[in-house]
């Protein structure tokens, strides 16, 4: 056998089940979509107990020459995590045993009465609308179109989904259902939205999260600012009003700005343009003021070898679908920078997701650089420790010199 470049038979052999893997990936994604449709998630969950492929396969509405099929896609689906085998047996006498199966964390985030499922989310982008830009990356690396959705439908995803109202709504649900998801973390991070009077969730979809948020803190004027046909209609209740609108042209002043999954979304020079409205909109009310943004930050050297794949598949995600990308630290902080804030902080990390903030300087200035430590806001002397720098001149006087803007005098050490 001819060996390449000098490689020794098990490494070529290896090379090949690593390009096999890539060549069949696409089925990893197919046979999920393909449970779902089959409702085998749902079926082994009102099951109550695990469940055996003869019991699944009766609950199945499928031809009966295919039943032995069931078994082939079980296996795979059990390989790659999303169902458990048991041993259980078959009769009191526990003469026979059988194979059964039983749920993990991931089949039960696709249960549809889970009120944190992602089966909207896994049907809208496995819809092939989303998937068939695929075929066409090459292509748009050559070509000057802005994505490859572009290059493939000849409209941007925003479009799309205002011209489709099905897939707007599937789009939406799943939205919504990720932050449902976040209900379970919010607790935790009560401290950043204490004290706040306001808040703006920009890009906030049919306002799942703000809703959380409005409830938790009912003295909080919330708003969740989107694009028209997404808020249309949408009533407003005591303290969460929809305002229907574009991010890129006004967004209303509040105490806070929150972004959850909405930067990821769009390429450097957009997020800054929208970073600087960002930045009007919390200085406008005279009081201190702050920008929440929960997205993915890249960190290969800390995040697990599985997570960090899962964030470099969303990136080729934004860039195939959207102008955007997953960022790391590096990247993020010179989004903050270039739209004018001098500081901030990542508070914490759960997931994918990272929860990013940013505090506004108190008076007439402008982006204050802001830290805070798990969700405590700290005050503004204790916000220059770490920072680089130095308190002169008493506090009040130093904190704003050191609240300034970034500007030619400011040194550069609280850019690091
Ligand atoms: C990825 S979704 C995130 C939704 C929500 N923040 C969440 O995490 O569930 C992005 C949202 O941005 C909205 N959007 C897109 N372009 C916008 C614009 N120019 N102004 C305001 N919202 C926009 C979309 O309609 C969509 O609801």
């Amino acid at each position: 056998m001819d060996l390449i470049h000098g490689e020794g038979v098990s490494e070529l052999f290896q090379g090949q089940c690593l390009l096999f893997k890539h060549i069949f990936s696409y089925i990893d994604s197919m046979s999920l979509k393909c449970a779902i449709q089959l409702g085998i998630p749902d079926i082994i969950h009102n099951h109550g107990q695990p469940i055996t492929l003869p019991e699944l396969v009766s609950k199945l509405h499928i031809h009966p020459k295919k039943a032995s099929c069931v078994y082939r896609l079980m296996r795979l689906l059990a390989h790659s995590g999303f169902f458990t085998k048991t041993i259980v047996h078959e009769n009191q006498e526990k003469e026979k045993e059988e194979e059964a199966y039983t749920l993990t964390p991931s089949s039960r985030l696709i249960l549809k009465d889970n009120v944190t499922s992602f089966l909207p989310y896994v049907l809208a982008m496995l819809d092939p609308v989303l998937l068939s830009p695929w075929q066409f990356l090459g292509d748009w690396f050559q070509g000057s179109e802005f994505t490859p959705f572009e290059k493939t439908h000849g409209k941007g995803f925003w479009d799309h989904c205002n011209q489709s109202p099905e897939f707007n709504n599937y789009f939406n649900e799943a939205m919504a259902n990720d932050s449902l998801l976040m209900n379970l973390v919010i607790k935790d991070y009560k401290p950043i939205f204490e004290g706040l009077g306001s808040l703006v969730d920009v890009g906030g979809g049919t306002g799942t999260m703000a809703r959380i948020i409005s409830e938790t803190f009912p003295h909080m004027k919330c708003t969740v600012l989107d694009l028209p046909h997404v808020v249309a209609n949408l009533p407003d209740s005591k303290n969460l009003k929809y305002v229907g609108g574009d991010m890129f042209q006004y967004i209303p002043p509040a105490d806070a700005i929150l972004f959850k999954w909405i930067l990821h979304n769009w390429s450097d020079e957009e997020c800054v343009n929208v970073l600087k409205n960002c930045k009007e909109a919390i200085m406008g009310k005279g009081k201190e003021g702050k920008v929440i943004i929960i997205d993915i930050m890249i960190n290969e050297e800390k995040d697990e070898y599985d997570v960090t794949t899962t964030k470099l598949l969303l990136d080729a995600v934004m860039m195939v679908l959207l102008t955007g990308k997953e960022r790391n630290q590096k990247e993020w902080e010179k989004l903050f920078l270039e739209a004018g804030f001098s500081h901030y902080k990542i508070v914490s990390s759960f997931g994918m997701k990272s929860l990013i903030e940013h505090i506004r300087g108190i008076r007439n200035l402008s982006a204050r650089l802001g830290l805070i430590g798990l969700g405590l806001v700290l005050r503004q002397t204790e916000a220059l420790r770490g920072t680089g720098y130095q308190l002169r001149n008493g506090p009040v006087f130093s904190v704003c010199t050191a609240l300034l803007p970034r500007s030619p005098e400011l040194p550069q050490e609280v850019l690091a």
